[in-house]
């Protein structure tokens, strides 16, 4: 049982998701982080590929053939009296809608750079999620034990791409094989580097810090002098690290380090540590389900992450985690309460009510029953497909978190099985992938065609395999006659006289909601001009 109050028990929640471009070092710094933070002993154990790794970092197959993350997970410890939820996020442009999702949950992010490249274009994407919904920038500039770019000009990319105000923590003392270490700026402190011994099979760990007075056995002649001067003129030229900019979204405290040399990870801890914000209030509102009647109007709420009641929302779904038990587990962000192993807890837009029995805490070798959990926290719960992503779920069953939207799709592919008499099967087999969020699934009100979206090509690579795998169906994508998707909404009048004359080309998507299906973007031009009552949305907002 935990002696601290509720408030206290969410104040030590840190919820934080790593964003990068693929290749800067995500997977290497996880991994990292975790050995950092006592959650896994040696490396190499997120990206070991037993049998039994599916609880780990990333979990399919195709994941190990590609070398991509496409599925988000989460990952938990505790660390120095904090609890850190680590939310993995894809870093494939195809999913950043699955990213976008899991930024949803975090409170905080960490960017992580190629220090020889700088921002790249995913970089870019992910931030501006980042910025969309305010969640403060922790920068870990990665690799510098290779030759990296000047570090005044990676800050000033920074500075001038993202527009956020730079704040360097540390400075390093040069790159690559001139590495020396790197010193705080402002305090003297100096933490050295130590290249790892070629043929040495154990890491010796790098020397233990000490004042840059004490520290001229780690450089050559001429090297000491020079890492003064920049740092007074670092001293000088940025402005010092203020948290409540950076809890604003516009200042990032700058660290650096080589994930890979385990190399300024104990201070990107410590930071995330001591400035990634606990979870905040968050806006909700109290509604009855749809379907009651009389219901009274739904009315605006904010929901403390120390108030008693459990809620949350799920983020994420993921079937079959674990090939041995045909499971469906939705990831669910508690945004307060005091949350207890066989709770009942109740999904607000269906009124139905689940008793959480089975909950699990995913630690970073294990997935663990969760005895309890607070606001901050990720459980998964393990389910038969009543949950879906967006859904608000809470001990009342009236709280209701917006703002998980669903993205309209960019490529419409009609899906066929190769086995006629397999068809069913592929119904609810696609039932499943949709509601999980890995491709949309839109239904003609005419024919029996299946209309598959998404964001990118790539969602259909992973839905065929996963097709294969999971669902033992062999399917064979089509183009559609459609190019864009959009969710329609209107008065019931409205919809019905716009759907009337475009019978064909209209379907529902897993919630029933309608959904046009453009033949080009000039003609959802037209409808949008010729049926000005009726609202055409690229988003849905879920739950
Ligand atoms: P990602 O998840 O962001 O895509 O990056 P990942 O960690 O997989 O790292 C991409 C490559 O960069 C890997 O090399 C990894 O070892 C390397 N790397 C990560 N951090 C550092 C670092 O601090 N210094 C150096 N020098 N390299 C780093 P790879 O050859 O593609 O893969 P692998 O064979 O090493 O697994």
């Amino acid at each position: 049982m935990s002696k601290l109050t509720l408030p206290e028990e969410a104040a030590r929640r840190r919820t934080f998701a790593i964003i990068a471009h693929p290749d800067a070092g995500k997977t290497t710094l996880t991994e990292h982080i975790l050995l950092a933070g006592g959650a896994i002993r040696a490396a190499g154990a997120v990206r070991a590929r037993g049998e039994n790794r599916r609880t780990q970092s990333d979990w399919m197959k195709i994941e190990k053939e590609r070398g991509i993350s496409v599925s988000a997970s989460v990952m938990t410890f505790e660390h120095d009296g904090k609890m850190f939820n680590l939310l993995d996020t894809p870093g494939h442009e195809d999913f950043s809608e699955d990213t976008y999702r899991t930024l949803t949950a975090a409170d905080c992010a960490i960017m992580v750079l190629d220090a020889a490249k700088g921002i790249e274009p995913q970089t870019l994407k992910l931030f501006e999620v980042c910025r969309l919904r305010d969640i403060p920038i922790i920068t870990f500039i990665n690799k510098l034990d290779r030759e990296a770019l000047d570090p005044m000009e990676l800050l000033d990319q920074i500075a001038s791409q993202l527009q956020l105000d730079p704040a360097p923590i540390w400075w390093p003392a040069q790159s690559g094989n001139r590495l020396r270490g790197m010193i705080e700026v402002g305090t003297g402190n100096f933490q050295p580097y130590a290249r790892k011994i070629p043929g040495a099979v154990e890491d010796a760990g790098h020397p233990e810090a000490l004042h840059i007075d004490a520290a001229s056995q780690h450089f050559e002649a001429g090297e000491l002098t020079e890492l003064r001067e920049a740092a007074e003129l670092v001293e000088g030229g940025y402005p010092a690290f203020n948290h409540q900019s950076f809890l604003e979204g516009h200042m990032t405290p700058i660290l650096w380090g080589s994930a890979l040399r385990h190399f300024g990870i104990d201070e990107l801890l410590k930071a995330i540590g001591d400035w990634a914000p606990p979870p905040k209030t968050m806006k909700a509102q109290k509604a009855a389900p749809p379907e009651t009647r009389n219901a009274p109007a739904p009315v605006d709420v904010t929901v403390e992450p120390g108030a008693t009641e459990v809620s949350g929302f799920v983020f994420k779904v993921q079937a079959n985690m674990d090939p041995n038990h045909r499971d469906r587990i939705a990831m669910f962000r508690m945004a307060s309460g005091s949350f207890k192993r066989g709770m009942k807890l109740k999904v607000q837009n269906t009124g139905k009510q689940l008793s959480v029995n089975a909950p699990i805490m995913f630690f970073a070798s294990d997935r663990e029953l969760a005895e309890d959990a607070f606001a901050g926290d990720v459980i998964g719960i393990p389910n038969h497909g009543v949950l879906r992503v967006g859904d608000s779920l809470s001990e009342s069953g009236l709280v209701r978190f917006a703002g998980l939207p669903n993205f309209a799709p960019e490529i419409l592919q009609r899906v066929r099985v190769k086995d006629p008499l397999k068809a069913k099967h592929l119904k609810k087999a696609l039932d499943g992938l949709a509601e999980e969020g890995v491709t949309q699934l839109f239904r003609p009100e005419l024919g029996a065609d299946f209309i598959v979206g998404a964001v990118g090509q790539l969602q259909f690579e992973v839905m065929a395999d996963r097709l294969g795998e999971e669902y033992g169906l062999e399917v064979i994508f089509e183009p559609s006659p459609y190019a864009e998707a959009r969710w329609v909404d209107g008065t019931d009048a409205d919809i019905e006289d716009f759907s009337s004359k475009y019978r064909s080309q209209m379907a529902r998507d897993i919630d029933q909601a309608p959904v046009f299906l453009a033949k080009s973007s000039w003609e959802t031009g037209y409808v949008m001009e010729r049926f000005p009552k009726v609202a055409f949305t690229k988003t849905k907002e879920r739950g």
